[in-house]
Order: structure tokens, then C-alpha cells, then sequence
């Protein structure tokens, strides 16, 4: 998501204990040679785990160039097909309404329509590598597009047109020869929305602090909210991160400490669903944000399945969820929050994967212990405990029990000294090689005036380039502590980067696919890069070369990358063409919008379907 509002970048610009004011008995021996090695000799891309068993991923297609084409670019030899924009019907029958070009569909229709923003997205197989379903998030909308007139007289209409016009979609496409097509109508075809009754799962599920006017169980809550990156669990389904939920809600004038540490404020001219939903007005309805901000479980192969909110794995500003499992069979979840000095977390699961699916794994993510990173200067790390009762997490602090640190993760973290991030945006894990890669977008402010100063993780002031961190679980992946480097430091050389082959700023979308390649996602929306439109790279993480596999339309965000199980077929979401930083939710006619991708109208985002010309594997 381009970052155009500041409150959820900077409510965590007091510094935590560094490494420092850590006492002697946990701090790990300085190995190595501490900051300079960390930022030096393991710059070199070494395998974290040394392993000489995985052979090497191979990357064999030609790079195409940096762009400034209104279109997108893959490499010689390969096709880029659009299936799937914004507005286009999901599928449902009976129900299939087409997109009007003047933007003139209703709330309803939008609700059974493509979202806007496509996100996070994964092939769910029907039919191996010629039939499934793809899930895909919706991350945010811009209202100067959603409606013919913009945000003029603004409307109860716009403002559930809106919320139809987020959350997720599963679509069943198939493949139409050297094409691929979206199967309508279809059984699975589906939106879930801020409009979707959506259950709570786990220790905050019915907890006082989600009890609202509209819903006094604390246990259904009406939709989801800025869906961000996507994950999967080996028992089949779908995660998705509710990310910058807070700006959709109206705060009073003087939040509480709670809501300040949320980045809840009297906004005025925001989203302005507060104006005809009352629930987005957290004056009246304070426990309304409470309700989002987890990561929230869908079954895309169950149309009436409802989608869970699994409060366990913590609230935060959610980028997305990332599965790995224990050799024993518990899963592990990763989970970045991306705003500016925020951390990244880890569940482990009480108990192991049941055989059975979907079905056999209903309460897996309900019961287990959620972690907070600390990344310590001799490149070692250490996992801590969010458990209430333990350490700082009492109820002197303000924690009455479990389900109230779940709702105040980012407080309790703040206690227990965990470091604070460049924007954890995606997670991807190497399961070969047990690797875990986190992108950290960037972080303009680290380093000025009252915020928190560089470190050994986040080692550049005004960082406007983010960097790759990755880590090693000692053990197995339920290990509380790690050894860390950084990937790569993104940006030239001149500007502290460590880039080696095609060049590319604010790393956000990560993928791992079956043969270890990482796929890396840009977004230097927000920032702006210098290097044309937002990209995608392939990246080799044993020789460390980057190969530019992917351009986009102007003003695009890349995110979101999946494959059909052959590697043949790839699918990759384009979001937000046509915006820049001035111009969302403003006037659809305005100049900025200097887009038309991808069909000459307004700008769409879209899926598009990568292929090779000749059927090979992507990549190689
Ligand atoms: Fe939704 Fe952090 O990007
Ligand atoms: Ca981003
Ligand atoms: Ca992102």
C-alpha cells in the first residue's frame, strides 16, 4: 500500500532497550565481531544455513530494463495476459453484473464484483496446473475512481460501495489453451467484504474489549479491512492480514493511550465512512478498531465457510501471515507489521496439524504462543513471549489476561524490548534451507529528530531504500533464537546498498516458489525510486543476483505472485495504476492519473497471467 497517511508510521517512535540496556545474562557473546560484521562480512551472500545439499536455484531469462511504459513488461520470450480487474463479475450465478467503464456500478453490484486493489493472492488447484481458484486480497480503494463523480456528494451508497469494494475474492479460473480464463459462474466464486459477517477465533474471541453495541458477544464482526499480503496453511486454506485498519476509523479528539498507540485520531476529511456507519466512529463505538488488525482465515474451498479472525497470532497492523511447520507438525506463523518501528511476530501452535484438512484443523491457530523479534548487534536474535503473566505482562501493566495483550500487542512487545522495524512488509519461508526472508520496505524517518536512531538491523538513517533481513532458526522453527543478516541492503552502492545485478528500491511482495527462487515485489510508491515504474525480481539467495523479471503500468504497485503447481503458469497482481502521491481518492480526471492501463479506461487493477511462449518453467 502506497503509505499517504502518517499515523501508522510513526506511533512507535520511542526507543525500546537496545542491545545496550540489555542485561549481561541475556545478551548473547558477541561472536563475530558484532555491528561491523553484521553489516560487512555477512553481507556476502552466504547461505545462513551453510547448506550444501539444496543445489542452487537457477535463474535463466533475460532481464528486462527499467520502464516507464503504461503497460507491462516480462522478459523475451514470454507472454502477460490480464484476466480479472477491478469490476469485473467474481462469477457468482445469477449474479454477474458488468463493469460500467463510467464507474457507475451500484454497491450491490460492486459486492459480487472484483475489489479494487488486488493484493496478496494464492492457486488454490482444482484440477492440478489447469483448474483452480485463485484467492486474492483487496487492500484499499481510491473513492476518485470507485465512483463516477469522485467523492462529491458523498453518499451512505459510496461509502458501502466502498466496503464492497474491499476484502477478498476467490475466483476459479482455468486454462483456455495458451490463456487462462475466469470460469463464471462457478460454485466457489465468492467475496467476502468489510460487508461479510466474519467469526473470532481464540483467547481475545469474546473478550470485553471486542464487545460492541451491534454485537455484544464480541464474536462476530462485520467484515474485514485493508487486506493485505496473503498466506496458506498446509491444511488448505487461506490468511489474509488486515493491515491499515486504522484509517477508517473516526477518533475523538483525544484518544486514549490505547488509541494513540493505534494511531486512532479525529481525522475530518479521511475515509468518511464515520459519516454514515456508525461504527467506524470509535468516539461513540471505542471498541470498534479493536475488531481488526488480525489475521483472518478463509476456507476458499467452502463458499459458505465463514471466515475466521484468529486473534492468537496478535493484532497489529498485519502485513500478511507466512506458514512453516515443526518437524513434529505444529505450524508456525510469521507475520511482519508494516508501519514505521513496528516488529515482526511468531506463532507456534500448541498443537500439530491434523490430517483431514480444512475440516480436522478448525482451532489449530486458536491455541499456541505468539513471539516478538528482537535482532541483537552480534547478529543472533531472540524470541519473546507475549504470554500474559510472564515478565512485564501483568495486570499492574494493564494486562487483565491473554486475549487483552493480543488486543495490545504492539504495547506489550513495546515492554518487552523488541526491535523496532523498517516496515515489515512480506515473509517468505525456505523450507530447504530453513531460511525465513522478511522485506523492510523503508523507513524515512529512522534516525530524525525524535525517533528511534539505526541499529544493527535497520542499520541506515532516513532509510528510503529498505533492505532484506533474513534468519535461521536455531533448532527447528519453534526455536527461540536465531542467527541474522541482512539479504541485501536495497538502492546503489553509493547509497549503502548491497544490490548485486538489477537494480531496485523498497523491497515489499516475497514469494519462495518450489524451486527456492524469491521473488521480490516492489513498492516505492510512497517514496519514489528513480528507477522507473514499480518491478519484480527474481533473486538467487545463495549467489545473491538479482534479475529484473517484471515491470509495471505507471503508477502501480507490483504485489502478490503465485504459480500453478507445473511453474508454467504465473500470477502476478498489478494494484493502484494510475495513483501517484498526491493523487488517491482525489478527482478521477485530474492529471496525475496518467495511467489507463488495462484496458484504456480508468485504471484497473488487474491479475496477470505470466507464461512462457514456449510452456517452460517460469524463471529458468
Ligand atoms: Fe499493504 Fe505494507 O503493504
Ligand atoms: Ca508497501
Ligand atoms: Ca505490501
Amino acid at each position: 500500500m502506497a503509505k499517504d497517511f502518517d499515523t501508522m508510521e510513526d506511533s512507535n517512535r520511542s526507543a525500546n532497550p537496545s542491545i545496550h540496556d540489555v542485561s549481561a545474562g541475556e545478551r548473547r557473546t558477541v561472536l563475530r565481531g558484532g555491528l561491523g560484521l553484521v553489516l560487512g562480512g555477512w553481507l556476502a551472500p552466504l547461505s545462513l544455513s551453510g547448506c550444501a545439499t539444496v543445489p542452487p536455484p537457477r535463474i535463466g531469462f533475460a532481464p528486462v530494463p527499467l520502464s516507464t511504459q503504461d503497460t507491462v513488461v516480462v522478459p523475451e520470450g514470454y507472454t502477460a495476459q490480464v484476466i480479472a480487474p477491478w469490476g469485473d463479475p467474481v462469477g457468482i450465478a445469477g449474479h454477474l453484473p458488468a463493469f460500467r467503464a463510467d464507474a457507475g456500478n451500484t454497491a450491490d453490484e460492486q459486492a459480487v464484483q472484483m475489489g479494487m486493489h488486488h493484493d496478496g493472492l494464492h492457486y488454490f488447484a482444482l484440477d492440478g496446473a489447469h483448474r483452480g481458484l485463485l484467492a486474492m486480497n483487496h487492500e484499499y480503494i481510491d473513492d476518485g475512481l470507485l465512483h463516477t463523480d469522485g467523492t462529491a456528494a458523498w453518499s451512505a451508497e459510496k461509502v458501502r460501495k466502498g466496503q464492497a469494494a474491499h476484502g477478498v475474492s476467490v475466483i476459479e479460473v482455468a486454462r483456455d489453451g495458451d490463456g487462462w480464463q475466469v470460469v463464471r459462474p462457478s460454485r466457489y466464486a465468492r467475496r467476502i467484504s468489510t460487508l461479510t459477517p466474519v467469526g473470532v477465533g481464540g483467547p481475545a474471541a469474546g473478550h470485553p474489549l471486542l464487545r460492541t453495541a451491534a454485537d455484544p458477544s464480541g464474536m462476530r464482526v462485520l467484515g474485514t479491512l485493508n487486506n493485505c499480503a496473503s498466506g496458506i496453511t498446509p491444511w488448505g486454506t487461506y490468511l489474509t492480514g488486515e493491515e491499515n485498519f486504522i484509517i477508517y476509523f473516526e477518533g475523538p479528539e483525544k484518544p486514549d493511550a490505547h488509541g494513540t498507540r493505534w494511531g486512532l485520531k479525529r481525522r475530518g476529511a479521511g475515509m468518511r465512512w464515520a459519516e454514515h456507519d456508525e461504527r467506524f466512529d470509535a468516539a461513540r463505538h471505542p471498541n470498534e478498531p479493536n475488531r481488526f488488525g488480525w489475521i483472518v482465515e478463509i476456507d476458499p474451498m467452502d463458499p459458505t465457510s465463514t471466515p475466521i479472525k484468529r486473534t492468537a497470532l496478535g493484532r497489529a497492523a498485519h502485513e500478511g501471515a507466512t506458514v512453516a511447520v515443526t518437524r513434529d507438525g505444529r505450524a508456525v506463523v510469521y507475520s511482519g507489521e508494516d508501519a514505521q518501528f513496528e516488529y515482526i511476530y511468531k506463532f507456534v501452535s500448541r498443537d500439530r496439524i491434523a490430517p483431514g484438512g480444512a475440516a480436522a484443523n478448525r482451532t489449530l491457530l486458536d491455541h499456541g504462543t505468539l513471539h516478538v523479534a528482537r535482532f541483537d548487534a552480534d547478529g543472533r536474535g531472540r524470541w519473546l513471549p507475549l504470554v500474559h503473566g510472564e515478565g512485564p505482562l501483568t495486570a499492574a501493566a494493564g494486562f487483565a489476561d491473554q486475549g487483552e495483550v493480543l488486543v495490545k500487542t504492539r504495547q506489550a512487545a513495546d515492554l518487552l524490548g523488541a526491535t523496532k522495524m523498517d516496515r515489515p512488509e512480506w515473509i517468505a519461508v525456505d523450507a530447504a534451507r530453513g531460511e525465513v526472508y522478511c522485506s523492510l520496505t523503508n523507513n524515512s524517518r529512522r534516525g530524525t529528530d525524535d525517533a528511534p536512531g539505526t541499529d544493527a538491523a535497520n542499520p541506515r538513517a532516513r532509510n528510503t531504500m529498505g533492505q532484506v533481513i533474513r534468519w535461521k532458526e536455531d533448532g527447528d522453527s519453534d526455536g527461540i533464537t536465531f542467527t541474522w543478516n541482512h539479504f541485501v541492503l536495497a538502492g546503489p552502492a553509493e547509497a549503502g546498498g548491497t544490490v548485486s545485478g538489477d537494480a531496485f528500491v523498497c523491497p515489499d511482495g516475497l514469494w519462495i516458489d518450489p524451486r527456492g527462487v524469491l521473488w521480490i515485489q516492489t513498492d516505492a510508491s510512497s517514496t519514489g525510486s528513480g528507477l522507473g515504474h514499480n518491478m519484480m525480481l527474481a533473486a538467487d539467495t545463495v549467489t545473491g543476483e538479482m534479475r529484473r523479471f517484471l515491470t509495471g503500468p505507471a503508477g502501480c504497485e507490483v504485489t502478490g505472485v503465485t504459480c500453478a503447481p507445473d511453474l508454467r503458469t504465473m500470477f502476478v497482481n498489478i494494484q493502484h495504476p494510475g495513483e501517484s502521491p498526491t493523487s488517491s481518492r482525489n478527482d478521477p480526471a485530474e492529471p496525475a492519473r496518467h495511467s489507463r492501463w488495462p484496458d484504456g479506461g480508468r485504471p484497473r487493477s488487474a491479475t496477470v497471467v505470466v507464461r512462457r511462449r514456449d510452456g517452460g518453467v517460469i524463471g529458468t
